[in-house]
């Protein structure tokens, strides 16, 4: 029997999240996020195709590096304008009935206890479908915008993030029992006192005293996803994440990151298997091979160069540079050294290769050509990189989606890998991890299960 994969379609709510350029195509409706209808209409759509969740992506600044500012990313329309990712949820929710939605919020800036309530409410409108995607930021703009003058320390915000969890859970897991609401009309007690409790945070960071203003939710903390690739995200998300969203570079690089954060999450007591991997993958298919290349030449064709290097905050604006020059000596005459971008430039380049490695037909996961093609590249990430399905990159919205529904999805289907609906009602956690709607025993935020949190000063 082939290991069933999770599909998650990746979203944003902006107009160019990270095909950019692609928002010009004549068929692209990206301009259209501000409307509801955007986003009820793509939800309709990845539920008539079974996907497991939108997965929407957030920053909280804006790109404000490349040339000296945001200049580029606003004429680029590149994650700004940006919305909110939680608020288009509950409309999804409505027209939907299977769909989860993993949103993105961060741990740096605004303190747990709002949040907390927030996802709260999610998870009982969607009746459990609500994930949420644990980052730290990293942008010096989204720091100058909540009174920092600069980036939290990179490791330091692991540290935040992992008290930030940890109240999280206190509120989430521990502070209402699951027999608290009575809703007794005879007697007039809407919940019993004594099973609802303080959890009395005292921390490094926090101080919160509940109780969560929620009552328990389906799958109370919400499915986490996290994305970490350094040292200290890996540790994080080894320890708290229930699916890993990746990024990398080649397939060998996801590979022994698979292994290794498997490794880390059996350190912390885990089941290796209790993490899934979804690799954000491009794909571009069509029912022929000349209809896969005109996709991808118009692809090609409408890639903004500017709006990738503003993404990547690049220190250089390579544009300005002749094609043939070498990236190692531009980079000394602007007196950057080459660690500055060496993760995304391989020593030796010339400008002109590494201007036309940008865009978005990229990495780790990336695949143009018929299903048979397609589906043959997703089998063998499956079985010899170990990863547990794939996050759909979009260039065209609703076109990638469409694409992948009506050629990829019978392909996979046919094969095995992927089921043919919804077990109906379901929670999000359920169809991920393949069991109960609430955080494992072994996982560490069920520590903070009452009487855990009871005994708590
Ligand atoms: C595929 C992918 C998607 C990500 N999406 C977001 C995002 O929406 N918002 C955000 O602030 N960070 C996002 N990140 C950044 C991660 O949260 C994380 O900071 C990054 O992978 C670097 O890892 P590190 O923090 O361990 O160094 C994403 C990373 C990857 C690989």
């Amino acid at each position: 029997m082939p290991k069933q994969i999770h599909l998650n379609l990746f979203e944003m709510n902006c107009v160019s999240h990270i095909t950019h350029g692609m928002w010009r195509h004549p068929d692209n409706t990206r301009e259209r996020f501000n409307d509801i209808e955007f986003w009820t209409g793509l939800a309709e759509l990845l539920e008539d195709a079974a996907f497991d969740a939108m997965f929407i992506a957030d920053v909280i600044g804006a790109y404000d590096t490349f040339r000296g500012g945001p200049d580029t990313s606003i004429s680029e329309g590149m994650q700004i304008p940006s919305n909110d990712p939680l608020m288009v949820i509950p409309a999804m929710a409505a027209a939907t009935r299977n769909l989860g939605f993993a949103a993105t919020f961060s741990t740096t800036y605004e303190p747990p206890f709002a949040f907390a309530r927030r996802m709260s409410t999610l998870d009982h409108l969607t009746r459990g479908r609500v994930g949420w995607n644990i980052v730290t930021s990293y942008l010096p703009n989204a720091a100058r915008n909540f009174g920092h003058d600069d980036e939290v320390e990179h490791d330091h915000r692991y540290e935040i993030a992992d008290e930030y969890l940890e109240v999280l859970y206190k509120l989430w897991e521990g502070s209402w029992d699951d027999d608290a609401v009575l809703a007794d009309k005879e007697r007039g007690i809407y919940a019993d006192p004594a099973k609802v409790r303080y959890i009395n945070h005292a921390g490094r960071y926090y101080k919160v005293a509940g109780p969560h203003l929620c009552e328990p939710s389906r799958q109370r903390t919400p499915l986490l996803y996290q994305a970490g690739v350094s040292t200290a995200g890996r540790s994080f998300a080894g320890k708290h994440a229930e699916a890993i969203f990746m990024g990398g570079s080649s397939f060998s690089q996801v590979r022994s990151f698979v292994a290794d954060t498997r490794r880390i999450a059996g350190e912390h007591g885990r089941d290796p298997a209790d993490i899934k991997f979804l690799p954000g993958a491009n794909i571009i298919v069509g029912r022929t091979d000349e209809e896969v290349a005109r996709k991808v030449d118009e692809t090609r064709r409408l890639r903004s160069i500017d709006g990738y290097l503003a993404h990547l905050s690049s220190p250089v604006d390579w544009t300005r540079y002749d094609r043939a020059a070498s990236v190692d000596e531009v980079a000394a005459s602007q007196g950057k050294t080459s660690a500055n971008f060496r993760k995304w430039v391989p020593p030796g380049q010339t400008v002109g290769e590494l201007l036309d490695q940008l865009g978005g037909l990229g990495r780790p996961f990336s695949v143009f050509g018929t299903p048979k093609v397609v589906v043959d590249e997703m089998e063998r990430w499956v079985s010899e990189a170990d990863v547990d399905g794939f996050n759909v990159v979009q260039y065209l919205t609703p076109g990638t989606a469409v694409d992948f529904a009506e050629l990829v999805i019978p392909e996979l289907r046919r094969r095995g890998m992927f089921r043919e609906g919804y077990a109906d009602g379901e929670t999000l956690r359920e169809r991920m991890l393949g069991a109960g709607p609430r955080l494992a025993d072994r996982h560490p935020g069920a520590r903070f299960r009452a009487p855990a949190v009871a005994a708590a000063p």
